[in-house]
């Protein structure tokens, strides 16, 4: 049966909305309503939610404890802006201070991941004094003119003259390792191009910016001594260290941050995303160090308003609360599971790759052509049999898992027999 209701919301998109929003799907559907790892369209269909809205629902959709948070605060006060102390928002500077593990302790509230990244590369230049930047070849930093800039990611590198203050090196991505070396004979070549960087820009580099998982890149996971091998190189010339937690924080990988799983410590990590649960709110936080550098007046009409705080606060204790790194792991060692029983069985699968539940699953064509129709086609079934996963990379073939942390035994067995059978219909 035709769904008349999305078609009627097609319409007004087509017709509305600036053409550069894309949406996932052949016949769209029009989501309503979300409960837990679900999400319901306006036919009454349910879908298991594989994908958080790209890794933002950590907690499930509308948690009653998270959604009572947010309502208090909305019938309390909505809105003063910085220039006025309101409570949530520093009650939550002292929490993100204590969830954060190591010396990144000192906030500046904003609305999104884009806001973050361009704010902390601001911090950067005023605590260096220096004004380029490197990043990754495959990195996805944001949609404003200067995080556009450091996305090294064709597929959202739009703008035709972006920013010449910035040097890419090459994303350490060792399966398709750009100097045909293995790890660890390769001695690390690719940390060692931003040495050379900045050997050719002596004085000039203020920050170098990174993922500690590479999301919409396709889930790369950097080599284990990657960033302590860059740490090393950046600290021989002052240049400050930004992760992008984007979509690592909030125990998404089996940590409360991805930098974690490193052993090293930045001088500023941005988050966003799964803070807010679905509300908009960013920050970027930075050591004591460099965040007495920025004294100029900073101000972000809605960072830190009082109902994204508030709701920001309870996010934050419903994870100390149920321990959602632990869960992370656990969860995400079934699901990889999953993905690697697939892999032995359909030659399509290239590679599984990722860290607790934030997944990948590379599909490749016996020819070494990404495989992106084919993933189109998994998306396409797996949607109709009532799941919603992700695609990332390059060349748009990574099947990606970044289901709500939450999910249980129930969900995880099901998107198995899910994962399987859409396999099956289309290359069994
Ligand atoms: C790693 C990373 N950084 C930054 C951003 C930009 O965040 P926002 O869309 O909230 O501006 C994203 C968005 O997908 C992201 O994945």
């Amino acid at each position: 049966m035709p769904d008349t209701h999305a078609e009627q919301m097609l319409v007004l998109k087509r017709e509305y909305l600036i053409p550069c929003v894309y949406h996932f799907y052949r016949e769209p559907m029009v989501l309503e309503r979300g409960e837990g790892c679900y999400l319901f369209d306006s036919q009454g269909r349910r879908y298991l939610d594989c994908y958080s809205g790209v890794g933002v629902t950590n907690c499930g959709h509308c948690h009653p404890d998270i959604t009572r948070a947010t309502l208090e605060q909305a019938g309390r006060l909505q809105h003063t802006t910085t220039i006025y102390l309101t409570e949530p928002m520093l009650r939550l500077a002292e929490a993100l201070a204590g969830f954060i593990p190591g010396k990144c302790k000192r906030s500046f509230f904003c609305t999104s991941g884009s806001e973050a990244n361009e704010g902390a590369l601001l911090l950067a230049k005023l605590a260096t004094g220096r004004q380029d930047f490197i990043a990754l070849s495959r990195a996805l930093h944001g949609r404003t003119f200067l995080t556009a800039g450091v996305t090294g990611l064709a597929f959202w590198r739009t703008d035709p003259e972006p920013p010449r203050n910035v040097h890419f090196a090459p994303s350490p991505v060792c399966s398709d390792c750009p100097y045909r070396l293995r790890h660890p004979e390769c001695d690390l070549r690719c940390a060692q191009e931003i040495e050379y960087i900045l050997e050719k820009n002596p004085g000039r580099v203020a920050a170098f910016i990174a993922e500690p998982v590479h999301g919409n890149g396709g889930i790369i996971v950097p080599p284990p001594d990657y960033f302590q091998r860059v740490r090393a190189i950046l600290d021989q010339q002052g240049v400050l260290l930004i992760m992008d937690e984007a979509q690592t924080g909030f125990c998404r990988t089996g940590k409360r941050f991805g930098f974690e799983h490193y052993g090293i410590q930045p001088d500023i990590i941005t988050v966003c995303k799964a803070l807010g649960n679905g509300l908009p709110i960013g920050a970027f936080v930075a050591t004591d160090e460099v965040a007495e550098k920025y004294t100029r007046p900073g101000a972000s009409t809605f960072g830190g308003n009082p109902v994204c705080a508030a709701t920001a606060l309870s996010v934050l204790g419903f994870m100390e609360q149920q321990q959602l790194e632990r869960t992370a792991r656990g969860n995400g060692r079934q699901l990889k599971d999953l993905l690697e029983t697939l892999q032995r069985r359909f030659c399509l699968i290239r590679e599984v790759r990722g860290l607790g539940m934030m997944l990948g699953a590379e599909l490749v064509r016996e020819n070494g052509e990404p495989a992106a129709e084919e993933m189109d086609l998994l998306l396409e079934t797996l949607r109709e049999d009532g799941f919603l996963v992700g695609k990332t990379g390059p060349d748009r073939n990574v099947l990606t898992l970044m289901p709500p942390l939450i999910m249980g035994q129930v969900e995880i067995d099901a998107l198995g027999t899910g994962l399987k059978a859409a396999f099956t219909k289309h290359f069994g």
